[in-house]
């Protein structure tokens, strides 16, 4: 191969490909690590094989490579794989890119039109004793579990109408059922979006179609054990503006904010929307029912944050648009008529939350989320953003008092993962990659989830730097068998 990576932030430095397949029996473990840690750690990464078509993309464009940390007793096993996608075999049979701009087939190759043009990069989700990449702009592709073999697309045995999955599904911790939807369901920038339910057993049990308001960037959503929230933010789409080789998104600040609400027993028509000026989401905390009242958790910020879609719309934030960020609550009276709703702030600005999965769905106490805290260095580039987190932090909800933990060195830290305890009244542990920049390498910390403020019990040594991953997902040893 001849032709280098481009010289932009996505490409370089912490960012700079890796394309490693790789195998690490017993990894080098520092500290403390409890035997009572055992399952798997499975994290998606973008990496792409090739440098891009046009010269230029978005770190999100890179091909999905999974990897697993198995916890066994004490010990730690890696693996790394390539998801092997229709995209990724094409461009390796023409040993170069063919792909164009993120999610715009209308600046690919001539070699490659209506190929599936997925990366799976983005959530492995384990369900019904499948393991599944995703990413939001097609179906699942499932993987092996313990050989991260590439099994091939998974649309629930052809049930599933539904051109795209989203990344963030939500797993009801008391039945199994697992929720999700597909935005763009019928193709590229239409308004549906499609809202399913899988049984524990991974049937797929329901679907039912309705339309936003507008094309968005609909990354996540939120259930509770009532109802079912769909935000709507204006990071949008047209076709005509793909079709004349432009991004797939575009930030429309002039366009308000749609929430979209549904009970869970019900169906799509019982929706009730909700709406508020322009500002922008990515992940949910939680959110829960408390008699009428549907609460959501998550953090706020008033543009999508992502370079590539902000030069796209022209806008270059403000300091003030920054100080807009923050960990915020919105309250929905479900008995009101109208579009209001309550906001209420948590905590400071950060993303990446994560809670114990036993309390999905249900009222709840704790949160996990991650911060860039400027006393604890300056930013250092790693991720899709530009700009790496550098603080972990426990949330405790009903008070809004952090408990906090950075590195003293140059560190940036991936998105933590909750692993439980056995131990009654344990608040379980935190995982989380971290970015060493002085090195180029990466360790895995291991905290206890209550103490996170004391730092890491363990430490795992990686021989080698990984690239950061969008999410990851814990499977518990007992639930893998
Ligand atoms: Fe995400």
């Amino acid at each position: 191969m001849t032709t280098n990576f481009p010289d932009s932030f996505d490409y370089q430095g912490m960012n700079a490909p890796m394309r490693v397949e790789c195998d690490i029996y017993d990894l080098i473990v520092e500290g403390n690590l409890p035997k009572e840690i055992n399952g798997s750690w499975y994290r998606t990464i973008p990496d792409p094989q090739y440098p891009p078509l046009l010269g230029h993309d978005t770190y999100l464009s890179g091909d999905g490579m999974i990897s697993s940390f198995k916890f066994e007793n004490g010990h730690v096993d890696f693996k790394m794989k390539y998801v092997m996608t229709d995209r990724l075999k094409a461009e390796r049979k023409a040993r170069r890119g063919l792909f164009g701009l993120y999610r715009n087939p209308y600046t690919d190759d001539p070699s490659v039109r209506g190929l599936n043009r997925c990366v799976n990069n983005t959530t492995p989700v384990f369900h019904g004793g499948r393991l599944l990449a995703l990413k939001e702009d097609g179906l699942a592709m499932e993987i092996h579990p313990e050989t991260l073999d590439t099994v091939g697309v998974f649309n629930y045995k052809g049930k599933l109408k539904s051109q795209t999955m989203t990344a963030h599904t939500r797993l009801d911790p008391d039945t199994g059922e697992l929720c999700f939807f597909g935005y763009e369901a019928s193709g590229l920038a239409t308004r549906d979006v499609s809202y399913c339910v899988a049984d524990d057993e991974g049937q797929l049990v329901s679907e039912e179609w309705f339309q936003v308001p507008y094309v968005s960037l609909m990354h996540d959503f939120a259930v509770t054990k009532e109802h079912v929230i769909f935000p709507v933010f204006p990071t949008t789409a047209d076709l005509d503006r793909m079709k004349a080789g432009g991004t797939h998104w575009v930030f429309e600040p002039d366009k308000d904010t749609f929430i979209g609400i549904m009970p869970r027993d019900g169906h799509v028509t019982d929706m009730h929307w909700f709406r508020r000026p322009a500002c922008s989401a990515f992940h949910f905390m939680n959110a829960y029912t408390e008699g009428k009242f549907v609460h959501l958790d998550f953090g706020i910020g008033k543009y999508a944050p992502f370079p590539f879609i902000q030069q796209a719309s022209h806008i270059h934030p403000t300091p003030e648009d920054m100080a807009f960020g923050r960990v915020v609550r919105w309250t929905f009276d479900m008995s009101k008529p109208g579009e209001k709703f309550e906001e209420y702030n948590l905590a400071p600005a950060g993303d990446f939350p994560r809670i114990a999965n036993k309390d999905h769905m249900h009222d709840y106490s704790i949160g996990y989320y991650q911060r860039f805290d400027p006393t604890a260095g300056p930013p250092l580039v790693a991720g899709p953003v530009g700009a790496g987190f550098n603080t972990l932090s426990r949330l405790e909800v009903k008070s809004g008092k952090i408990k906090s933990w950075h590195s003293n060195k140059p560190v940036t830290i991936q998105e933590e993962v909750h692993i439980p305890s056995k131990q009654p009244g344990h608040e379980g542990y935190l995982a989380l990659v971290a970015d060493l920049h002085d090195t180029q390498l990466s360790d895995v910390l291991v905290f206890e989830a209550e103490h996170v403020d004391k730092g890491p019990i363990a430490t795992i040594k990686m021989p080698l730097r990984l690239r950061n991953q969008v999410h990851g997902n814990w499977v518990d040893a007992e639930e893998l068998q």
